[in-house]
């Protein structure tokens, strides 16, 4: 699988039960603190290989440093939080390049395995699973409002916490509980993502807007025009292919929000949906959250209510 689909990330099969899984993410700085602007880089980097069912083993760092603007030190800063987070995976940071840049960059090249008949794709999702999403939404508005000081410090903290968390125990359950198809939440936001879902599956869905989880203080920030130009582009984006029926304005372009180490979007058959959240609850994931549903066959269409 690789640059033919729209999945998170390029897998590649060595023998009948062993795949290679191969992704890369690169960021600028979405946190004022290097460490935790290092560890949400990695916990975002390994969460394509987790969306994919498989596990990550192995990554190389990139960085680019302005060396003669800032102290080295804060490089060495992003890189430990890099470290840290993949140590807490079990991935083993194996080397890495850095280059002279204007502008401080971070991310991992990230190495996992599955097996060929386990990896899970965004491409299999069936009429009558429900969607289940495991991170709130609104990361983008609030990283957008950290740069223009709008942000509470009360709510950067609650963000780092959720782009830090890794999408592992979350995967861990998808693999135990057996999904029909899955996807992280990142740059094109949830409905974005979950378009790749439906337009790859040959189906269509209907969201509940009053269901999905959004950080509190994001709704408040949008209303002050606090909004990225991503998630302004992803809502263009999807102009004739989202149906929204008495969804209010903030609702629309939160569900659009481009997210940086958002959570996984899972399409779960209904009778396995119980068992999923009760799991997801045990293992303390940011959310655990039945959005909506898969309607039917269709070209990807997305239909979102604003009442359920
Ligand atoms: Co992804
Ligand atoms: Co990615
Ligand atoms: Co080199």
């Amino acid at each position: 699988m690789g640059t033919n689909t729209a999945d998170d990330a390029g897998v590649y099969r060595l023998t009948p039960d062993l795949a290679l899984v191969q992704t890369v993410d690169v960021f600028t700085p979405v946190v004022d603190d290097p460490y935790w602007f290092g560890v949400i880089a990695a916990a975002n980097a390994l969460s394509d290989v987790y969306a994919m069912g498989g596990t990550p083993r192995l990554a190389l760092n990139i960085a680019g440093f302005p060396r003669a603007k800032l102290p080295l030190d804060i490089l060495g800063q992003i890189l430990r939080g890099g470290a840290d987070k993949c140590q807490e995976a079990g991935v083993v940071v194996i080397g890495g390049h850095t280059l002279d840049d204007p502008e401080p960059k971070y991310g991992l090249a990230v190495t996992g395995t599955v097996r060929p008949d386990r990896i899970i794709t965004n491409a299999t999702a069936r009429p009558g699973d429900r969607l289940v999403l495991t991170k709130p939404l609104g990361i983008g508005v609030i990283t957008t409002g950290i740069k223009y000081e709008q942000t509470s410090p009360a709510t950067v903290e609650e963000a780092i916490r959720v782009m830090a968390a890794l999408n592992r125990p979350a995967a861990d359950v998808m693999v135990e509980v057996g999904v029909s198809a899955a996807t992280d939440v990142t740059g094109f936001g949830l409905l974005g993502h979950l378009y790749e879902m439906t337009r790859a599956s040959g189906v269509r869905a209907r969201i509940w807007a009053l269901q999905v989880p959004v950080l509190e203080e994001a709704w408040s920030l949008v209303r002050r025009g606090v909004v990225p130009g991503g998630t302004q582009r992803n809502r263009a984006a999807l102009d004739g292919i989202v149906a929204w029926e008495g969804v209010e304005e903030e609702a629309q372009v939160l569900l659009c929000d481009a997210q940086t180490s958002g959570g996984l979007l899972m399409s779960i058959p209904q009778d396995r949906v119980d068992r999923a959240l009760r799991l997801l609850r045990e293992r303390a994931v940011p959310t655990a959250a039945v959005i909506g549903e898969v309607t039917g066959p269709g070209n990807g269409e997305i239909a979102v209510l604003g009442r359920r």
